[in-house]
């Protein structure tokens, strides 16, 4: 088969060139331009038609209004595995394409063997294509799952053509790619896992899903960032982005919908890994919490909100003496945030840390990105340099902001619920949340300002 004409494209702007160059002559960028298939059509006859009227070139198209159009909802096909349903928005959707990454080892392979095995139960055939294990291999796993009369079929494959080949002839529901990065097109020129390979090879699944109404679930590796590796283009063009989260040392792993076109984003899935694979955690509110029989100095229980549930997440904070440059680290929160936050307490509270180092960490390897956390790590902060321990079965959640308020959470009512029904005794909250009625067993301190929550902890 005669090869496409090759052209790059820049992976920051998409601007093109028939040549490699290291800068881009479109944007500037160093180092972006990647090969990729030229389209159909030559861009000569391209210019005339935008030059001239379109009338002429085609038939003009109906348009509809859009109350006129009638609006399906989306079927869902339920994998029936509850954790990983709710972060879908319900299930695999037909045509649907979902790419799911994560460090290795995490437990993407396991989590989709299981997935696989248990919609084929519900009489969905299902093709799992492997570029990273044989056969062999993947049959050794699933045996350790359990999975012993399986009847996912397994192909290990990477050329591209090939996997989409088989997928017609077999008609599978739904196909895993496991990975994106493994498989390559006969179309380019570049070596495997290149970005060029790995867009283009997204792009045919893409479309191969869209027409013949195949759910795809691509893998994607994650570089040492933590961005999926290849162009951002693979984020785009997929319907859902899942990411597996967790620190590989503890057990338990959580999966975030960063983009659903079918569902709610920042939903998470909760899962712990056992000898026999990935198990859902259907009540996951307390497992980011580390047990101290005594409250200690320098952490504080936060109550987050992740997708629909309240989560309990311990917040531990370690202030010290610092030498001439102080450090700020933060593991699990933002870092630039962390530093706002020092400059509020300094200038509104009077807890100066200007000559410590300053380390904040979230408990579990849960990564926690709403502002809602402010409030719970100054007091841990706080608490940490004045070495003194908040008091026992305490709790705190609120938004702080560069004047010194204390601005409220959403649904802080199912924050607190949450907290009083693990056995939590005093909370600090934002004015505007504090409830109408008490609840049972929960002393709350509602404050407007910070400087009123850090003397909770005065020295
Ligand atoms: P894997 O699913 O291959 O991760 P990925 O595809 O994301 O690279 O591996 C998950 C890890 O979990 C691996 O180190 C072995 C471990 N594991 C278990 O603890 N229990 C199990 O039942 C299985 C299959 C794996
Ligand atoms: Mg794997």
């Amino acid at each position: 088969m005669a090869k496409d004409k090759a052209i790059f494209t820049c992976s920051e702007c998409g601007g093109t060139s028939p040549r490699w160059l290291g800068k881009c002559p479109s944007c500037g960028a160093w180092n972006t331009l990647v090969e990729s298939v030229a389209e159909g059509g030559n861009s000569a006859s391209r210019n005339r038609m935008s030059a001239s009227s379109y009338a002429g070139l085609a038939q003009a198209q109906a348009v509809t209004p859009l109350a006129a159009i009638e609006a399906q909802d989306v079927a869902r096909s339920p994998s029936g595995i509850e954790e990983l349903d709710r972060v879908l928005g319900g299930g695999m959707v037909e045509g649907g394409v979902v790419l799911i990454g994560g460090d290795p080892g995490i437990g993407k392979s396991t989590l989709l063997l299981q997935a696989l095995d248990a919609l084929h139960r519900t009489g969905m055939p299902t093709l799992y294509v492997t570029g990273e294990e044989s056969g062999a291999q993947v049959a050794l796993r699933s045996r350790r799952l359990g999975l012993d009369h399986s009847q996912v079929n397994v192909l290990a494959e990477i050329q591209l053509e090939k996997i989409l080949a088989t997928m017609e002839a077999t008609q599978p529901a739904v196909v895993v790619i496991d990975s994106i990065q493994t498989v390559y097109s006969d179309q380019l020129t570049s070596a495997p896992g290149s970005v060029a390979q790995v867009r283009e090879c997204a792009a045919h699944l893409t479309r191969a899903a869209k027409s013949t109404g195949i759910s795809v679930i691509l893998v994607g590796h994650v570089t040492k960032e933590g961005a999926l590796a290849g162009p951002r283009v693979l984020e785009h063009m997929v319907d859902t982005v899942l990411y597996f989260e967790g620190d590989t040392h503890s057990s338990f792993r959580l999966v975030r919908a960063i983009k659903n076109r079918f569902g709610a984003v920042n939903e998470i899935g909760v899962f712990a890994m056992t000898e026999r694979g990935l198990k859902g955690v259907t009540n996951p509110s307390a497992i980011f919490l580390s047990q101290h029989s005594e409250p200690v100095p320098g952490s504080c229980v936060l109550v987050t909100l992740e997708g629909t549930r309240p989560m309990l997440v311990e917040i531990q904070a370690l202030v010290d003496s610092a030498g001439p440059a102080p450090r700020r680290l933060s593991v699990g929160l933002d870092r630039d945030r962390l530093a706002m936050l020092l400059a509020v307490l300094h200038r509104h509270a009077g807890v100066a840390s200007a000559d410590q180092d300053v380390f904040v960490n979230a408990v579990g390897g849960v990564r926690i990105s709403e502002p809602a956390a402010d409030l719970a790590v100054m007091l841990s902060i706080t608490s940490s340099l004045r070495g003194k321990a908040l008091p026992k079965g305490f709790i705190a959640f609120g938004e702080v902001g560069l004047a010194g308020e204390v601005r409220p959470a959403p649904r802080g009512q199912e924050r607190l619920k949450e907290a009083a029904k693990l056995g939590f005794s005093v909370a600090v909250v934002p004015k505007a949340n504090a409830p109408k009625k008490p609840i049972e067993g929960l002393e709350i301190h509602a404050v407007e300002r910070v400087e009123e929550a850090m003397s909770i902890v005065r020295g």
